[in-house]
């Protein structure tokens, strides 16, 4: 069943949370507004969970903190147990960033960080603290500062249920974490957003100024664990989490006046929303389905992606999400096979989320991702993020010539029905047809690909760990110039040095490409769920089911 909680008497914590705010440190901009070239892609990475009294070879049962176990099957391990409970040993977690460094900085635009920096609450004999907290994130943070900011590559981060004391429980700000939190992330927060972060821990970044810009969602006031909130109840217009629809409507308005694109990031994904919110998530996903080119989250550290559809929006039986199949996979599936045929399709009525899995091997291996994006179009001999804004705007909006909106109404029941007519919600449609999100042009996404360490057992003092090319959901045709291209201005999606040695031979093998899509608009991507839909498409069926579940289970 799914119930708000019974309370929601915000004014308490409004009057508990407004202590002495910290000391304002002067935004150091000199670092973000390092000229570079822009790349064509990004990074996804989420849920790394570092765990300092992680100890190799005690007891997984343990939390792998004591005990040693005389059975080594049931030991930690040196960098990691996969398909376990444990969380991170930090010689992972630093492998991880000094990987990155070593391999990506150079070569992405921007990355998303969505959250979960510390370990779960899964061992009671070694309480989480908020400083803990606070100090992995402060950790985390100064690393990521080092590798990306320092070379004048924007970071996003979002906060995750398990970055929070105690988990998942987090009223309305401001309070001593928004205010720690704004500390600690400094240098990522532009300082026009500082007020709204300290009310709502959300904020923006324009990470191609004037033209692409991360919006980080506190999904904690949306998360349907999180009893400190009303779950945006309609009746209650201070809910945190309403609060933050109505702010995220108003940044998507005004980047869509700019004729700018956005992507929207959190921790949890929209599927473990209270119902209320699920559907405000839903309605603007879709009416901004022309200024959104995708939706990233973490937290269920299972690869995997689904629709946000119009049809969700009928709130009248809010049983219907509860009642899905607990696996995770049978229910994507199920729902893929609903799918109405192609030309049935309005794709106004559709948007993607696509859910990353995480860097700690609880229960799975560690991974990260890697989206390319289309940058044509953008001279590239131009540099931005210099200091003349001017030149900055790339020209994109000369590009640009969406409709104006019409402010027609959305024909969905609750826009009829009396009892949401006044909450807000505009129930009006999406005219998106040439937008980045529905054809590829200028900011679309194009492909990402997925890196994980398939042998992490094997890793110990002696041997690194090794992150792989494990799939991408590009074509293998992309990946290297063809007879007769000119191989110096030829755009690489991934880097030769990042691609497996058999590509780089030119050799396609067959398991990095399974699902040859095009580009990642939405039709792509309902292309590749009417296929998964299909029972006789066992095979890619089953490579869906091994990238979601890693060769672990459920
Ligand atoms: C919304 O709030 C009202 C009044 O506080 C309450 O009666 C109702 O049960 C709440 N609805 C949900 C879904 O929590
Ligand atoms: C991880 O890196 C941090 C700082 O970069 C360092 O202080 C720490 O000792 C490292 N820990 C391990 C286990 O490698
Ligand atoms: C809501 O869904 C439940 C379970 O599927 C069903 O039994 C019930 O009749 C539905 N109620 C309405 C009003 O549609
Ligand atoms: C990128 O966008 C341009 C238009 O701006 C388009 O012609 C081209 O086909 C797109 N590239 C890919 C790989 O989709
Ligand atoms: C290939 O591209 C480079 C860089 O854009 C250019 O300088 C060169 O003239 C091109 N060569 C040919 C044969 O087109």
């Amino acid at each position: 069943m799914l119930v708000g909680p019974l309370f929601c008497l915000f004014e308490l914590f409004v009057t508990a949370g407004t202590g002495a705010s910290p000391v304002q440190k002067v935004f150091d901009t000199s670092t973000v507004n390092r000229p570079r070239q822009l790349q064509g892609r990004f990074l996804h990475i989420t849920d790394l969970h570092p765990d300092p009294f992680y100890v190799p070879g005690t007891s997984i049962s343990k939390a792998c903190h004591r005990k040693i176990p005389k059975n080594e099957e049931n030991r930690a391990g040196y960098y990691g147990t996969p398909y376990s409970e444990c969380d991170s040993p930090l010689t992972l977690t630093n492998f991880t960033l000094d990987f990155l460094e070593d391999h990506w900085a150079g070569d992405v635009d921007f990355v998303v960080w969505t959250g979960d920096n510390a370990r779960h609450e899964n061992d009671h004999k070694i309480p989480r603290t908020m400083n803990e907290l606070y100090e992995m994130n402060d950790a985390l943070t100064k690393r990521m500062n080092d590798i990306f900011m320092r070379r004048g590559i924007p970071v996003i981060p979002s906060l995750g249920n398990n970055d929070i004391y105690p988990h998942n429980i987090f009223g309305p700000g401001p309070n001593h974490i928004t205010n720690e939190f704004l500390e600690i992330w400094q240098s990522f927060i532009p300082f026009p957003y500082h007020q709204v972060f300290r009310q709502g821990a959300y904020f923006a970044v324009e990470v191609v100024p004037n033209a692409l810009a991360v919006i980080s969602l506190n999904t904690l006031y949306f998360y349907d664990a999180n009893d400190a909130v009303c779950g945006c109840n309609y009746t209650s217009p201070e809910d945190p989490g309403n609060l933050e629809f109505a702010w995220l409507e108003s940044q998507l308005k005004s980047f869509r006046k700019r004729g700018m694109q956005v992507w929207v990031t959190g921790h949890v994904p929209p599927s473990n929303y209270y119902p209320e919110c699920y559907v405000q998530y839903v309605d603007l996903a879709l009416k901004f389905q022309d200024t959104i080119v995708g939706h990233l989250y973490g937290h269920r550290n299972a690869d995997h992606f689904f629709f946000v559809e119009a049809k969700d929006m009928e709130l009248t039986n809010k049983t219907k999400r509860a009642s899905k199949r607990s696996d995770l996979y049978d229910s994507l599936l199920d729902d893929f096979a609903k799918l109405p045929k192609p030309k049935k399709t309005d794709l106004d009525e559709y948007a993607v989320i696509n859910v990353s899995p995480s860097v700690v091997p609880n229960p799975y291996l560690p991974t990260f991702r890697i989206f390319t994006y289309n940058i044509t179009g953008v001279d590239n001999a131009l540099v931005f993020g210099g200091s003349d804004r001017q030149m900055n705007a790339i020209n994109v909006r000369a590009e640009r010539s969406f409709d104006q909106h019409q402010e027609q109404r959305f024909e969905l029941s609750e826009c009829k029905d009396e009892l949401y007519r006044n909450t807000g919600w505009e129930c009006q449609p999406p005219t998106s047809a040439d937008a980045p999100s529905r054809v590829s042009r200028l900011w679309t996404p194009l492909g990402y690909a997925q890196y994980f360490i398939p042998h992490l057992k094997d890793a110990n003092k002696f041997g690194d760990p090794e992150y792989k090319l494990e799939y991408t959901t590009m074509d293998a045709s992309v990946l290297l110039p063809r007879e007769g291209q000119n191989r110096s201005s030829f755009w690489y999606p991934i880097p030769m040095r990042n691609l497996p040695k058999s590509i780089q031979n030119g050799k396609m093998k067959e398991k990095y490409f399974p699902y040859n899509m095009e580009d990642l608009t939405i039709s792509s991507w309902l292309e590749l769920a009417r296929r998964l839909g299909d029972s006789k498409e066992r095979r890619l069926r089953e490579k869906f089911k091994e990238y979601m579940y890693l060769g672990g289970g459920e």
